[in-house]
């Protein structure tokens, strides 16, 4: 088969290095002999036809930048009566031989059905949670932890100023990457996860006990969806489905603002909170996220001369390879019992 033209879309939350993937993939490809198409808003711009000929000048010095200069939506074209009908079709009218995807666990999702359904896809494997299985880190995570480590830095000044406790509310619905490693680097004395079910008079004795030993502040790190017991009923989650069908977290009520007033109930001791939202994944890439993106770039137009669809770069130890959709789908890569003991150590 010869190929003419690849397009690419992002899909899904940004993740700082989606830029630098954008530009590696044109680059590369023009570089190779081909034209690059990117498709606005994820799948809708593929579904509505909204898409423009990228250019190496469009994209020159876009690595340095956050977001993503082809935007994002979390339309799921399996949601769309004849979506991949439509998808193929609208594919074949843009002359597009190959899609790359650029996304999650949901954009890689739909990107294995499109495969399935005869297209030809590669996928890109991108998230600030880090939750996407078949790759050992997807870009996004390394820039958001350092930010996350950074606001503890900030809050650790004010919190023990104060004699108080902290209560940090990260991102992380299913899996609790974020937190663990945000966590770890900022010297959080409690880090809380959806992994591991934690009760809160557990929370609250690591708690006293540092109190007690005459170090009067703490700062607790929870992801947004932690399993903290007697609490889960109390956090609001929004009626809204997405499309994915994700309830909106981190609104309203979350996690972090009722486990610190259930803290400073059972401690006594006064307590804050603080949602970090999207600061975790709005501003510029880290090095490493920008050279990531990169190496994931270049390496789908790689697999592409090789015919290699259905499949996604992934990073495998210090190498970029291959790995198949059907791998890094379907189940989330969660935090393994022992990661969350290491933690664990530093408790308090
Ligand atoms: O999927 C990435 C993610 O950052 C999650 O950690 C978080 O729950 C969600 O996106 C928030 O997305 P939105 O931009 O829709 O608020």
């Amino acid at each position: 088969m010869s190929i003419k033209r690849i397009g690419i879309l992002t899909g899904g939350g940004d993740a700082p290095g989606l830029n630098a993937v954008i530009r590696a993939v044109t680059v590369k490809g023009i570089k190779s002999g081909y034209e690059i198409i990117g498709f606005e808003e994820g799948w809708r711009g593929l579904l509505e036809k909204k898409f423009r000929r990228l250019t190496i000048d469009d994209v020159e010095d876009i690595h340095i930048k956050g977001g993503t200069i082809l935007f994002s939506s979390r339309t799921n074209v399996d949601k769309i009566k004849n979506g991949f009908n439509i998808a193929r079709k609208n594919l074949k009218e843009a002359g597009v031989d190959v899609l790359v995807a650029a996304g999650g666990e949901d954009t890689l999702g739909v990107a294995l059905k499109l495969h399935k359904a005869g297209a030809n896809v590669v996928g890109v494997p991108k998230t600030i949670d880090n939750d996407v299985n078949a790759t050992d880190y997807t870009f996004g995570f390394d820039t958001a932890i350092n930010r996350i480590s950074g606001f503890l830095d900030m809050l650790r000044t004010t919190t023990q100023s104060h004699n108080r406790i902290m209560v940090v509310e990260v991102m992380g619905r299913h899996a609790g990457w974020m937190a663990l490693h945000g966590g770890i680097a900022g010297g959080a004395h409690m880090i809380l996860i959806p992994e591991v079910q934690v009760g809160i008079r557990e929370i609250c004795d690591v708690i006293s006990k540092r109190f007690e030993s005459g170090k009067r502040w703490a700062l607790v790190v929870v992801s947004e969806g932690a399993a903290i017991t007697e609490l889960m009923k109390d956090v609001a989650h929004s009626s809204q489905l997405d499309d994915f069908g994700h309830v909106q977290l981190g609104t309203g009520k979350g996690i972090g603002d009722v486990l610190a007033n259930a803290i400073e109930y059972e401690t006594g001791y006064e307590t804050r909170s603080i949602v970090l939202g999207h600061l975790q994944r709005g501003g510029t890439p880290t090095a490493f996220d920008r050279v990531l993106g990169t190496r994931f770039g270049v390496h789908v137009i790689e697999m592409i001369e090789k015919g290699e669809f259905g499949k996604m770069a992934s990073l495998q130890g210090s190498e970029v390879k291959a790995a198949s959709l059907e791998d890094a789908v379907g189940e989330l890569k969660t935090v393994a019992a022992h990661r969350y003991e290491t933690a664990r150590l530093f408790f308090g």
